[in-house]
């Protein structure tokens, strides 16, 4: 065991004299490091302290947001305190906010060429619309997804507006964007949904599109890259996008600009 730490740290520090006697760092943009990946799932190690934890539980949230994990069915169980923390914090309410900001400044930079042809895309739920209420009684993501028990949720039309997003879906509307809603909702669920956005302070929008029946088992990806393309041969130019899943944004007709918010409670394709 001696003998193995030992060439590991001859190894290690042999690495580093040449590292440092070959290359002229004036010439590199950083030191070259030699490291190898550790080919484990990060969250099958033993790592049992908070501060590990954490880290992990860090870790995945960011390969879920970039899209790396993909797909996803449930968070891991041992990150369910970490999604618990995150989602009820400053941080998730920072991460929001951030977002949101950016889209602002991108907005505001652009020049609008007045025709009413210049389109934003929002989603509604975990984008204008916020099932905190219901995902606080079903583990945060922990349990797998109960659509029969997430539509009682819907009719009660009870989620509050994600307050990052009114901000932005206000300056939006003040450039004199068209402003679309494109949720993966059901056509059934309008009225209800209607209802909870103009609760929550959504009071205007030139289109909510929601799914029809001949949408029903498409992947999101599919059925929101449709609608889209619709709106590109109304002549409309999506300049912006705003969704909490990747499957808001990717897929064809993307608009000029995508923002992503953060969502690491539940992965729709
Ligand atoms: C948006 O993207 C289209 C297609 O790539 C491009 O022609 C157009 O100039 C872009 N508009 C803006 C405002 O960036």
């Amino acid at each position: 065991m001696n003998l193995l730490l030992g060439f590991l740290f001859f190894l290690g520090f042999s690495s580093t004299v040449s590292a440092e006697e070959k290359f002229d760092s004036h010439l590199l943009p950083r030191p070259l490091i030699l490291e190898y990946p550790e080919t484990q799932d990060i969250l099958q190690l033993k790592g049992s302290d908070d501060a590990e934890l954490q880290l992990q539980c860090t870790s995945w949230r960011f390969a879920v947001e970039a899209n790396n994990l993909n797909p996803w069915k449930t968070i891991p169980s041992k990150c369910a305190d970490y999604v618990k923390d995150y989602m009820t914090s400053r941080a998730y309410t920072y991460d929001l906010e951030r977002v949101s900001m950016e889209a602002g400044t991108y907005a505001k930079s652009l020049q609008l060429a007045g025709d009413g042809m210049d389109a934003w895309i929002f989603d509604v739920d975990e984008t204008l619309l916020s099932n905190l209420p219901y995902y606080s009684d079903h583990g945060f993501g922990l349990e797998v997804f109960d659509g029969h028990q997430f539509d009682k949720w819907v009719e009660k039309a009870a989620a509050p507006a994600i307050g990052a997003s009114s901000k932005l879906y206000e300056e939006i509307l003040g450039l004199g964007f068209k402003v679309f809603f494109l949720t993966g909702r059901s056509e059934m669920q309008r009225s209800v949904t209607v209802e909870n956005l103009k609760n929550a302070g959504f009071t205007y929008w030139d289109k909510l599109i929601l799914r029809a029946l001949e949408d029903h088992g498409k992947t999101a990806t599919l059925y929101k890259s449709e609608k889209r393309s619709g709106m590109a041969k109304e002549g409309y130019r999506i300049l912006g996008n705003s969704g909490d899943q990747w499957s808001d944004l990717q897929g064809y007709a993307m608009s000029n600009r995508s923002f992503k918010l953060p969502n690491p409670m539940y992965y729709i394709p």
